[in-house]
């Protein structure tokens, strides 16, 4: 088992409502978390809001562009300057749809940077700082086990995370630091609604995103090391 009430951890997309709901989660577990996004001022009021849930609860918060090369290893280096990181939990993403055929490079590039560049260079900053028996989960999708046709490059980006993570856990077994690769089907935050390219199509009901966020903490604590879709809806 962790203990995650001796845990420090570095949640990014924060500010999003898988984020949020997962810092929550945390801060009620006991964790010390340290908070990431873009938005400064979101940032703080979750900060006062997760301040009620324990006084310590928030360690500092960093705003930053995942997109840009530096972004992920800034965010780390900050976090962990703060207080020695245990845990980093990735929910920053964006979602794109379309067909290929109307997919264009500015499209491409933000989905790609977002949803699988950042992952792999924030891997590669938070191996550098965790302690044995530390981990990092990162939120793929359910598109990574089964493409969407109008979803192509969220699906790319997905499934080539859910790839790099497994890849990744193997290569960190040794050193006793657990990826965790977490797979959601969709669920109720508004990222449907705010895509950075197309319309949505018509989706079922998703998810709650606090019953996906309880999960994903469960499988932290519980030392699991991979969430498929079908662990959200068993
Ligand atoms: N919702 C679903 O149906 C679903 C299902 C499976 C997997 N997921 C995955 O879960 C993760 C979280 O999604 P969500 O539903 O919680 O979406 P969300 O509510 O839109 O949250 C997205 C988060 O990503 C951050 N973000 C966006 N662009 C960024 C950038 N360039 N640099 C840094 N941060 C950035 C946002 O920060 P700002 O506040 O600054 O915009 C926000 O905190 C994503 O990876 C998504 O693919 C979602």
């Amino acid at each position: 088992m962790t203990d995650l009430g001796s845990a420090h951890v570095l949640v990014l997309g924060a500010t999003g409502g898988l984020g949020g709901a997962i810092a929550r989660r945390l801060a009620a577990s006991g964790a010390r978390l340290t908070l990431s996004g873009r938005d400064e001022d979101r940032l703080r009021s979750l900060a006062a809001q997760l301040g009620e849930v324990g006084p310590d609860a928030v360690v500092t918060t960093v705003a930053a562009d995942l997109t840009r090369p530096d972004g992920p290893s800034s965010v780390v280096r900050a976090a962990h300057d703060a207080a020695p990181l245990t845990g980093v939990v990735n929910a920053a993403g964006v979602v794109a749809f379309g067909t290929v055929e109307d997919l264009d490079d500015d499209t491409l590039d933000e989905v790609l940077l977002l949803d699988l560049v950042a992952p792999i260079r924030l891997a590669r900053a938070a191996i550098g700082v965790l302690p044995e028996g530390g981990f990092l989960a990162q939120v793929s999708a359910v598109v990574a086990e089964k493409a969407m046709p109008g979803m192509a490059a969220y699906s790319a980006a997905k499934a080539g995370l859910t790839a790099f993570d497994a890849a990744l856990a193997t290569e960190l077994r040794r050193r006793r630091i657990r990826v965790l690769d977490a797979r959601p089907p969709h669920t109720e935050t508004g990222l449907a609604a705010r895509p950075v390219a197309g319309e949505a199509p018509r989706l079922p009901q998703g998810l709650d995103p606090d019953a996906v966020a309880a999960r994903v903490v469960q499988a932290l604590a519980g030392d699991e090391r991979d969430l498929p879709s079908s662990a959200f809806t068993a």
